[in-house]
């Protein structure tokens, strides 16, 4: 089974950033081999889905696409809102869904973000719920048994999130544990600081990781993933 490896762009790169960064994203026979252990998933606002599709084809990259969030509601008269409806040719295979700063600063609740995860699902859009500490049984408490166990679980500890102090890869045993009775999803992706030095220890304890800082300059990112594919032969 490949490992994830999550580029959450957040809010960062205009039009002529993200053109460049996948018009010299690595892709020669060498590239394809190193990498060919990992599941490359990229995930850019909104507005660049588009052009991202169209260079990820022209220039066949081993790399699927994500939203970083999606509507609750369907498609219709939801002034601003993407509904999974909308994205339909667009090949997006993951969202992202839950994330810390959506719950803070957007007041997602969890019956909301129950409600993204039915329609992502209803468009065969695979949800990576994001998850936090202490709140994984309030976080699980309107999600459908269906929705559970189609979600990939992102555990994204607040703390460990752009601030350089990455939970210990150590305790991701515990957490899988807690998650387990809880959720019915048995994917277990690690998201908080992490950078080419720590990410094969999570590797080797999770199915992935969700990354943002360490995302965003192509160089950095390409680094990542040469270490990433080779912690994976040790
Ligand atoms: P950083 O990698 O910048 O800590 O962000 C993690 C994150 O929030 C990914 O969704």
């Amino acid at each position: 089974m490949k490992k994830s490896i999550i580029a959450n762009w957040k809010s960062n790169k205009t039009l002529s950033e993200v053109a460049y960064w996948l018009n010299n994203f690595p892709n020669n026979e060498e590239s394809q081999k190193a990498l060919a252990s990992l599941e490359i998933i990229l995930a850019p606002p909104y507005p660049f889905l588009a052009l991202a599709k169209e260079i990820i084809m022209e220039r066949q990259l081993p790399i699927k696409l994500a939203v970083q969030d999606l509507s609750g509601f369907g498609s219709g008269a939801y002034t601003g809102e993407v509904a999974a409806f909308n994205l339909q040719d667009l090949d997006v295979q993951y969202a992202i869904l839950g994330h810390s700063e959506r719950r803070r600063f957007l007041t997602e609740t969890s019956q909301l973000i129950a409600d993204k995860v039915a329609e992502a699902l209803k468009f065969q859009i695979k949800p990576i719920l994001c998850l936090d500490k202490p709140y994984f049984t309030e976080q699980a408490r309107f999600l459908s048994s269906d929705s559970m166990s189609a979600c990939s679980l992102a555990y994204e500890p607040v703390a460990a999130i752009g601030s350089g102090q990455a939970e210990e890869a150590g305790n991701l045993l515990a957490v899988r544990q807690e998650l387990a009775p809880l959720y019915e999803a048995k994917t277990l992706i690690y998201g908080g600081s992490v950078n080419a030095d720590n990410v094969g220890a999570y590797l080797k304890v999770c199915d992935g990781v969700l990354l943002g800082g360490a995302s965003l300059e192509l160089k950095n990112f390409v680094d990542l993933l040469y270490v990433a594919s080779e912690s994976l032969k040790i």
